[in-house]
C-alpha cells in the first residue's frame, strides 16, 4: 500500500508538471473525483486489516494534502502565466494617434433657452417651469380668456378633455406663480407649447419663454428698458426694438415687439423681407383683472409680461429658415450647429 501511494504520488506530480489548464482539470477529476484514485484508495480502507488501518489512513491523508497543495500551486502558476500573456498582448501603445473623437453640439433651442435664461437670471429673474398638460382654467380663463370667448380663436390647441389640454402658451404659468408668490417678484418660464398650426415657420410643438414682473409702480418704460437690454445682450449691442400696439386679453395695453434684423442690422435683407425689422414677441402691462383673479391687489401692484417664440429666436440667431430642421434630427444640420456662436 505504501509503495502504491508513493507511485501514485510520483505519477501525478509528473503529469501535473507539464499540464495545461484543461489537463489540470482532467487530472483533478482523475485523482480527487468520485471514482478518483485517492477516493478509491480511501474506499479501499474497508479491506485493510484493523491493526494497519490507522497508519494507512494517515498515509492516504498525507498524500491527499500533498497533492492538493501541488494542484493549488500549479493552478496559481497557470493563472500567472495567463495574466502575463494577456498583459503582454493588451499592451497600450500610447504613441499611437487617437481616433477622431466626435463632439456633439447643443440643439439650437436648448442653446437659446440657456442664453436667454442666463441673461434673465443676471437681471434678477427666477426660472420656473409649469406643466405641459394644463387645465383650461390656467391656460385660458385665468388669462382673461373666458369659455366661448372669441379671443380663444387666436390659439387652437389640443384638448384631452373639455377641461384638460396641451398648453397653448407658457402664459399659463403666470396665474400658477401669482397664486403662490408674494409681490414683488420676477419670473421667467421656458418650455414646450402646442397649437394646431403647421407650415414652414409653425410647428404643432414649439417653445416659448414667458416673463412676468409684479411690483409697485411698474410701467411700460420698465418693460422697454428690460427688453431692450435683453435683446442687445442676445443679438449684439447694435440691436434695437420697436413697440407696436396690439391686443392680448391678459395685458392692457398690449404690444407687439419688433427687433432690428440680426442678419442685416436693420438695412433690409431677405430674412426680414426688406423691412429691416422682425416680429419677435408679445408683451404688455398685466391686465388688473388677471392680477385680481390670482389674488393680487391690483390697486397696490402692477406688472408687465412678455412671451417669446423661442424656436423663432433660435432660428434668427443661427440663420435657420425652416422650423422643421429643428425637429428632423438630421445629423448634417446638427453638425452645422457646432462652433463659436454669437
Ligand atoms: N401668450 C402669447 C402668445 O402665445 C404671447 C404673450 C403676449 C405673452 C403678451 C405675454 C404677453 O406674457 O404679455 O401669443
Amino acid at each position: 500500500m505504501k509503495e502504491q501511494l508513493i507511485k501514485l504520488e510520483q505519477e501525478v506530480l509528473q503529469e501535473l508538471e507539464k499540464a495545461s489548464r484543461k489537463e489540470l482539470n482532467e487530472l483533478r477529476v482523475k485523482v480527487f473525483g468520485k471514482n478518483g484514485l485517492i477516493t478509491n484508495l480511501s474506499k479501499g480502507m474497508r479491506d485493510v486489516p484493523s491493526e494497519n488501518r490507522k497508519e494507512i489512513g494517515q498515509l492516504i491523508n498525507q498524500t491527499r494534502s500533498l497533492l492538493e497543495e501541488a494542484f493549488a500551486k500549479k493552478e496559481q502558476e497557470i493563472e500567472n502565466a495567463e495574466l502575463e500573456k494577456s498583459l503582454e498582448s493588451e499592451k497600450i501603445d500610447i504613441t499611437e494617434p487617437s481616433k477622431d473623437i466626435k463632439i456633439g453640439a447643443l440643439h439650437p433651442t436648448s442653446d437659446i433657452i440657456d442664453k436667454l435664461t442666463d441673461i434673465c437670471v443676471d437681471m434678477g429673474f427666477s426660472v420656473v417651469e409649469g406643466p405641459e398638460i394644463e387645465t383650461d382654467y390656467y391656460n385660458f380663463e385665468a388669462m382673461n380668456i373666458p369659455k366661448n370667448h372669441p379671443s380663444r380663436d387666436m390659439q387652437d390647441t389640443f384638448f384631452i378633455t373639455d377641461e384638460i389640454l396641451l398648453r397653448s402658451q407658457t402664459s399659463a404659468v403666470q396665474a400658477r406663480e401669482m397664486e403662490v408668490r408674494k409681490p414683488p417678484f420676477k419670473i421667467v418660464c421656458p418650455g414646450k407649447t402646442y397649437r394646431n398650426d403647421s407650415d414652414a415657420t409653425h410647428s404643432p410643438v414649439f417653445h416659448q419663454l414667458e416673463g412676468l414682473v409684479v411690483d409697485e409702480n411698474i410701467s411700460m418704460a420698465d418693460l422697454k428698458a428690460m427688453l431692450s437690454t435683453l435683446m442687445k445682450r442676445l443679438y449684439g449691442e447694435d440691436t434695437y426694438i420697436r413697440f407696436r400696439p396690439s391686443f392680448f386679453p391678459f395685458t392692457e395695453p398690449s404690444i407687439e415687439v419688433d427687433l432690428s434684423c440680426p442678419t442685416c442690422h436693420g438695412k433690409g435683407c431677405n430674412i426680414c423681407k426688406g423691412t429691416g425689422m422682425l416680429e419677435l414677441l408679445g408683451a404688455g402691462v398685466v391686465n388688473p383683472k388677471v392680477l385680481e383673479m390670482s389674488g393680487i391687489d391690483s390697486k397696490k401692484y402692477r406688472g408687465f409680461a412678455f412671451g417669446f417664440g423661442l424656436d423663432r429666436a433660435g432660428m434668427l440667431l443661427n440663420g435657420i429658415s425652416n422650423i422643421r430642421s429643428l425637429f428632423k434630427n438630421d445629423i448634417r444640420f446638427l453638425q452645422q450647429m457646432k462652433g463659436e456662436k454669437k
